[in-house]
């Protein structure tokens, strides 16, 4: 067998299930492949720096059902500048890297897709709470995300009942509602609004009037983090601050929309954000076993040396995908699932 090591690195927002991933590729490629495993330490910072930890299958013994990555994480992004892709590349040469395994977002993966186009020998592992990866049809860390919000909306009806009051759930999904959606159709929300679909406050207010007249005053309105406010031109975000991806912090739409719930019905309004609690903690049963089954391929598809890939879920069958493809845009709720939902507005 010829001797290959093999980085790993995790980057962008941490989402349950990461140590998964790593503790799969760890096992098996040491066990079936005799690799040498090198954990690359916070994210595109660690190629960068230089940083590395080996891993042994001693270093990866129970962290399965452990949140966050032993490896850490960060949104360092190389592919800002020309420098810090040539250090990166001369690093994987002087770490004696045979191949790169990136797990993460289309941030991540936007940079594997480069590194890739440079000749490195890189396979694409796609993370994300917020699903919104287009070329799996889905990503690991969304179920626990979805099980998390749905816990919290469930816990909120009953204060809302108690008080004859709105609540509005603020829930991550940036670019996409599916947590929202999800969450949202699992614990009985009364409205959901996402960015995929626009809504007036006129829209807002039947649905509450609606509900007023068979006498049901307290409801519950999901809202994702990335949908924009009637007549608002923008996201509404904590700051003006934005991270090396150019992306702005999102955060506060909620507390905009039960401000204007309340001025323009009279309804008391209370909010909650959930915020990275949908990103902490033990990942689900199926998120453990969908990481696991992605950090074996992505580690087969190394054995066969089939470079450029990202691992994907197509159906039930996990299988791999074009990297430059996948990284390109942003999977979107599809209206199918938003219709079921928007039978229970009102
Ligand atoms: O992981 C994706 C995501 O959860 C987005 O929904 C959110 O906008 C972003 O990460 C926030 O992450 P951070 O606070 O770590 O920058």
């Amino acid at each position: 067998m010829i001797h290959k090591r093999v980085g790993i690195l995790t980057g962008g927002g941490d989402c349950p299930g990461l140590n998964a991933v790593i503790r799969a590729i760890v096992r098996k490629g040491i066990d079936s492949y005799k690799y040498e495993i090198l954990g690359v330490l916070q994210g595109w910072r660690g190629m960068i720096d230089g940083k590395t930890r080996p891993l042994g299958i001693n270093d990866v013994s129970g962290i399965l059902h452990t949140g966050g990555t032993i490896l850490g994480t960060s949104r360092t992004n190389p592919g800002k500048s020309e420098a810090d892709m040539e250090t990166v590349i001369t690093n994987y040469r002087r770490m004696g890297l045979n191949a790169l395994i990136a797990i993460g977002g289309d941030d991540t993966l936007g940079v594997a897709a480069k590194m890739s186009e440079q000749g490195v020998h890189v396979i694409g592992v796609p993370k994300t709470i917020d699903n919104d990866l287009s070329g799996t049809d889905q990503t690991f860390g969304f179920d626990t995300a979805v099980h998390i919000a749905t816990e919290a909306i469930d816990r909120l009806h009953s204060t809302a009942e108690s008080h004859q009051r709105v609540m509005v759930v603020e829930v991550m999904g940036r670019h996409a509602g599916w947590i929202a959606c999800h969450a949202g159709i699992a614990a009985g929300a009364d409205l959901i609004l996402v960015p995929e679909f626009d809504f007036s406050m006129k829209d807002i207010i039947e649905v509450l009037e609606k509900r007023k007249k068979r006498g049901r005053v307290a409801s519950i309105i999901v809202i994702a983090e990335g949908a924009t406010l009637p007549e608002a031109a923008d996201h509404v975000t904590q700051d003006n601050s934005v991270d090396a991806f150019g992306h702005k912090r999102l955060g506060g739409v909620g507390h905009i929309l039960a401000q204007r719930i309340e001025e323009e019905t009279g309804m008391e309004t209370r909010v909650s954000v959930l915020g990275h609690i949908q990103r902490g903690g033990t990942p689900t049963s199926f998120d453990r076993v969908l990481a696991t089954r992605f950090g074996i391929k992505a580690i087969e598809l190394v054995h066969e040396e089939d470079f450029g890939k990202m691992v994907s879920l197509i159906g039930a069958n996990v299988g791999a995908v074009d990297l430059q493809e996948a990284a390109k845009k942003n999977r979107l709720l599809n209206p199918e699932i938003y219709d079921i939902a928007k039978v229970f507005f009102g």
